[in-house]
């Protein structure tokens, strides 16, 4: 089985649920604590073995292209002020050259689309997508845990969680059949399905592992839930024809795209910090009834 190499980041987003903050920042930009989100999501792949980094932005997007730059004025500061640490910090957490691409998704057409739009920069190969609003705190990365996972079962895997029934209709949800381990056999994928008609509680969480032949479905455009081209329904496709896998991730998951969400991971991950947790645990003490 090749190894995953490359990972393709959905960036085009327009970040409405945190306006005005995302007004001209990119969602993908704002920090959880003192890096971006955008960041932890490409730390995560290249921790995994990821070799290439595939960025879908869009219009407003330009500096995500900055902060995987070499910032050379800041570096020549940092370092005539000595700050050998930090300049050796920041210069490790560029990219090397070549190993960051970008395209852009000209209209908001889904993520289907988003992904369709990276369709160039894929080969006949199994690659990742990761979705930056699903920030994963785990001992080992989530997407290091589904690439070994997928080693074995090779095709199709996604990272799937159990979601409360009342919130069915915010994910692509799946039908389980065999479940082995962390495993679970996808039969089918619905996308955002009412709670009512739901085939079960495991979500699609931000995670994928798919099969190139996922474009041959992609490339028909087909308009799907909220009237956008749906990654769900190429996905949905692909079963039967490739083995297609959930995998029930070690980790707990943060929504970034969504004002709670983004308020717990930004506490989860301070307190999980060596140098600020037991300091930030204080400050929150003083916010106890
Ligand atoms: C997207 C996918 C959905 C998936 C979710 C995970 O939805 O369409 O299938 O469950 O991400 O976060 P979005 O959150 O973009 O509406």
């Amino acid at each position: 089985m090749k190894p995953v190499k490359k990972v393709v980041f959905p960036v085009a987003g327009l970040g409405t649920r945190m306006l005005p903050a995302t007004k001209v920042l990119p969602k993908e930009m704002l920090p959880v604590v003192d890096k971006p989100i955008i960041q932890y999501a490409l730390e995560e792949a290249a921790a995994a073995g990821c070799e290439e980094f595939i960025f879908v932005t869009g219009r407003g997007k330009a500096i995500i292209e900055d902060h995987f730059d070499r910032a050379v004025e800041l570096f020549e500061a940092l370092a005539a002020k000595n700050k050998d640490e930090q300049l050796e910090k920041m210069t490790a957490d560029v990219p090397k050259a070549g190993q960051v691409l970008y395209t852009r998704q000209q209209e908001a057409k889904g993520l289907g689309h988003a992904v369709w739009c990276a369709r160039r920069l894929i080969e006949d190969e199994v690659f990742a997508v990761v979705l930056v609003d699903d920030l994963i705190h785990s001992e080992v990365p989530c997407l290091a845990q589904m690439i070994e996972a997928q080693q074995r079962t090779g095709g199709n895997l996604v990272a799937v969680m159990e979601v409360a029934k009342e919130h069915t209709s915010r994910y692509g949800i799946v039908e389980p059949g065999a479940e082995e381990g962390r495993l679970v056999e996808v039969k089918s994928l619905v996308e955002k399905p009412d709670p009512a008609v739901a085939p079960s509680r495991y979500a699609v969480i931000g995670r994928y592992l798919l099969d190139a032949a996922v474009f041959d479905h992609l490339d028909r455009h087909e308009v799907g839930a909220g009237g956008e081209i749906q990654l769900t329904d190429a996905m949905q496709r692909l079963i039967g024809s490739q083995p297609f896998h959930g995998f029930r991730f070690e980790g707990q998951r943060y929504d970034c795209g969504d004002k709670l969400g983004y308020l717990e991971a930004i506490v989860a991950t301070a307190l999980a910090r060596p140098d600020l947790g037991a300091d930030f645990r204080a400050v929150l003490e003083r916010y106890r009834d």
